[in-house]
C-alpha cells in the first residue's frame, strides 16, 4: 500500500527522503515522487515505476534542499501513471500534499472546487486535499489542514507542506498510521517506522483525527478540532539490520531462515514449566476473565485467518472452549452474535489491516472485549486492542506472511494455555505442551537444513501451472497456508483442501500435471490421510508428501517425502508450514519472479 515520508531539518532531504521510500518498497506500490521546499520554491519531481526511476531522473536542483515530502502510491483512484502519483499540487502550485488512503466524498468536493475556479490535472481522490487546503489558507497552515480535513470523508495519513511556510510540514491521521521520528536537530516522518528507524529510535504515533505541526526542532500535536494534545514518547525496540537482507538474496528468504529465533521470541518470557501456565502481560484478563470465556470469536486476513484457522484446532482440542474463525471482510458487514462470555481475538501482522480493524471496531461496538495478536508495536491494532500479545518477530518485509504465521501460532497455543489452565487443561498435559515449545527452535532448524533438498525439488516442479495442497486436521489450515504462499509469489494456481474434501471435486482436476502436495505427519488420522494419497496416485498425480521422520512407508506411495522432526499435533503446523514456504519460494525464484514484491499485492492492506 501506499507509503510517505517526510523530513525537515539540516540533512540533504532528497537523498534521505528517497532512502526512507526504499525502506517502503516492501509495502507495494506502483509510482513514486518527491517533493521539496529549496529557496522558498517548491520542487517536485514524480515518476511511474520503481524508485530506481524516480532516483535516476531527480533533477540536480532538487539537491541540497532541508524540507521535503515523498510517497510510494499503491493505485485505488486512477492507474499507476505519472500524473496520478504523488505528491499533488494546489492550482497555484503552492501547497503540496503526500495522501495514504481514500478520501470518499472526494468526487463532491472536486465538482464544488471545479466550480469554485480550481483545476485539477490527475484521476485521483487524493488531490482535492491540496485545493481544498488551498481554499482555506490565509497565511496559517496549520488552520487550513484543520478546515479542510473536517471536510474530508475518509482515511488519511497526510503529509503537506506551502512554500510560504517553508520551516513547516503538517501531518495528519485518521485511519492511516502516521509516525513522528524525533531526531537530534531535525524531524522525520512516515507511515511505517522502517523508514526512519535508521535515524532516530524516538517515535510519536498519532491517533485517529489527531495532526501535528512539525518544526525542525519542534513539533506540537492536536485534535483536528484544534484542542492540543500531549504525546508519549516510545522507543523503537528493534534497528536497521533487522530491514536488510543480511546477505539473503531475498527479505522472504531471510525470515523463512529467522524462524528458530522468532519463534523463541514469541514464547520467551512467557511460559512457566513447573506450573504449566503462560503468563501473558499484555493479555489484561483476570482470573475471573479467563474463567468466563465460554466462546472464542477469531478475526483475520489472509495468512493471519489461516493461523487463526490452526488457533481453533488448538484451542478446542486443548482448552476445550467453542472457537469460530471468520474473515474480517465478512465479519464487518455480518450482524454477528456476540454475548458477553465470547472473547474476540483479531490476528494481524502489521496491526494495519483495514478490513481486521474494521472488525475490531465493529465487535467493540456491539460491546465486545477485542483481544489482538500483533507484530508491529504501536499499530493501529495493537493500540485500539483492549489487551493482547505481540509476537516479537521483528519487522517482515517479505510481502509474504512467513515468519508471522508461526510466531502468531505460538502465541494462539500461549492463549491456549492461559485460558486451558482455568478450563479443561491438565498441568501435566500443559507442562508436555510447553516442552515441546521449548524444543521447537531446533527442530525448526532441522528442517530448515533440508532447504537444498527443497530447492531441487523445486526445480522438479516448478513448471507446472496447477498444484493441490491437502491437510487435515491441525494440519489442514497448512495445505490453505501452503497454497496461498505458492500463488501469491509465483502466480501458479494452487488450492488447498482438507484432504478427504477432494473426493467431493477436486479429484476430477487430478493427473499427471497436478503436483498434490500433503502433509501426512503423524497423527491419529494419517491412515486416512495415506488413503487419500493412494486416491491421488490412482489417477496418476505426483505426491510430494510432508512426512515424520522415520515414516520410511510413506516413500512406497509417494513421489517425493520431506521429512520433518516428530513432534506434538499441537505444534506440528509450526514445523509443516516451513518446508512449504521453501519449496513456494525457490518455485518463484526459479520462475524469476519478484518474490519480495509479488505483482498487485501490498505488505499491509490498508484500503478496504
Ligand atoms: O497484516 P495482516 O496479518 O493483517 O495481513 C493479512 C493479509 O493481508 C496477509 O496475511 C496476506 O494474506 C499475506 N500476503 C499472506 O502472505
Amino acid at each position: 500500500m501506499c507509503g510517505i515520508v517526510g523530513y525537515i531539518g539540516d540533512k540533504d532531504v532528497t537523498t534521505l527522503l528517497l532512502e526512507g521510500l526504499k525502506r517502503l518498497e516492501y509495502r507495494g506500490y506502483d509510482s513514486a515522487g518527491v517533493a521539496v521546499l529549496k529557496n522558498n520554491s517548491l520542487l517536485i519531481s514524480k515518476e511511474e515505476g520503481k524508485i530506481a526511476r524516480l532516483e535516476k531522473n531527480i533533477p540536480e536542483t532538487m539537491q541540497k534542499a532541508r524540507m521535503g515530502i515523498a510517497h510510494t502510491r499503491w493505485a485505488t483512484h486512477g492507474e499507476p501513471s505519472q500524473k496520478n502519483a504523488h505528491p499533488h499540487l494546489d492550482t497555484s502550485r503552492k501547497i503540496a500534499v503526500v495522501h495514504n488512503g481514500i478520501i470518499e466524498n472526494f468526487s463532491h468536493l472536486k465538482k464544488k472546487l471545479q466550480g469554485e475556479g480550481f483545476t485539477f490535472s490527475s484521476d485521483t481522490d487524493s488531490e482535492v486535499l491540496p485545493n481544498l487546503i488551498s481554499k482555506y489558507y490565509d497565511g496559517n497552515l496549520e488552520k487550513a489542514v484543520q478546515k479542510a480535513l473536517l471536510d474530508i470523508e475518509g482515511t488519511y495519513g497526510i503529509l503537506v507542506i506551502c512554500e510560504d511556510e517553508p520551516d513547516t510540514i503538517v501531518t495528519a491521521r485518521n485511519g492511516s498510521p502516521v509516525v513522528l521520528g524525533i531526531g537530534e536537530t531535525d524531524m522525520f516522518i512516515a507511515s511505517d517506522t522502517s523508514a526512519i528507524v535508521a535515524y532516530t529510535r524516538n517515535v510519536i504515533y498519532l491517533e485517529d483525527h489527531e495532526m501535528a505541526v512539525v518544526k525542525a526542532d519542534h513539533y506540537k500535536t492536536m485534535h483536528i478540532s484544534a484542542r492540543e494534545t500531549t504525546k508519549e514518547i516510545h522507543e523503537i525496540d528493534w534497528d536497521i539490520g533487522k530491514i536488510e537482507k543480511n546477505g539473503y538474496e531475498h527479505f522472504m528468504l531471510k525470515e523463512i531462515f529467522e524462524q528458530p529465533e522468532t519463534i523463541e521470541n514469541a514464547f520467551r518470557g512467557r511460559i512457566l514449566l513447573e506450573e504449566g501456565i503462560s503468563k501473558l502481560g499484555g493479555f489484561q484478563l483476570s482470573v475471573e476473565g479467563l474463567h468466563n470465556i465460554k466462546r472464542i470469536l477469531i478475526i483475520a486476513c489472509g495468512t493471519s485467518y489461516y493461523s487463526g484457522l490452526v488457533g481453533e484446532y488448538i484451542v478446542e482440542d486443548i482448552a476445550g472452549i467453542p472457537v469460530e474463525v471468520e474473515y474480517a471482510s465478512e465479519f464487518r458487514y455480518r450482524n454477528p452474535i456476540i454475548e458477553d462470555s465470547t472473547m474476540v481475538l483479531v490476528i494481524s501482522q502489521s496491526g494495519e489491516t483495514a478490513d481486521t480493524l474494521a472488525a475490531l471496531r465493529e465487535a467493540r461496538r456491539k460491546g465486545a472485549k477485542v483481544y489482538g495478536i500483533t507484530n508491529v508495536v504501536g499499530s493501529t491494532i495493537a493500540r485500539e486492542t483492549d489487551g493482547g500479545i505481540y509476537i516479537h518477530a521483528g519487522p517482515e518485509i517479505g510481502v509474504a506472511s512467513t515468519k508471522a504465521f508461526t510466531s502468531q501460532v505460538v502465541a494462539l497455543i500461549l492463549i491456549t494455555l492461559a485460558i486451558g489452565r482455568r478450563h479443561h487443561l491438565s498441568q501435566e498435559k500443559a507442562q508436555e505442551i510447553i516442552k515441546e515449545l521449548k524444543g521447537l527452535p531446533q527442530k525448526i532448524q532441522s528442517v530448515l537444513n533440508q532447504s537444498d533438498k527443497i530447492q531441487k525439488l523445486a526445480e522438479k516442479f516448478y513448471d507446472y501451472n496447477h498444484a493441490l495442497y491437502l491437510g487435515r486436521g491441525y494440519n489442514y489450515p497448512v495445505a490453505l497456508e501452503g497454497a496461498l504462499k505458492l500463488k501469491e509469489i509465483s502466480y501458479i494456481h494452487a488450492e488447498g483442501y482438507p484432504a478427504a474434501e477432494m473426493k467431493h471435486g477436486p479429484i476430477a482436476l487430478i493427473d499427471e500435471n497436478m503436483p498434490v502436495i500433503v502433509i501426512a505427519t503423524a497423527s491419529n488420522i494419517l491412515e486416512k490421510v495415506i488413503s487419500n494419497i493412494q486416491e491421488v496416485k490412482a489417477r496418476k498425480g505426483q505426491v510430494i508428501a510432508i512426512a515424520t521422520e522415520g515414516n520410511e512407508s510413506l516413500a512406497e506411495y509417494c513421489d517425493e517425502v520431506i521429512y520433518v522432526p516428530k513432534v506434538l499435533e499441537v505444534v506440528s503446523p509450526i514445523v509443516n508450514v516451513i518446508p512449504l514456504q521453501l519449496f513456494a519460494y525457490y518455485i518463484a525464484v526459479l520462475r524469476g519472479c519478484s518474490v519480495d514484491q509479488p505483482r498487485n499485492l501490498a505488505k499491509s492492506v490498508t484500503v478496504e
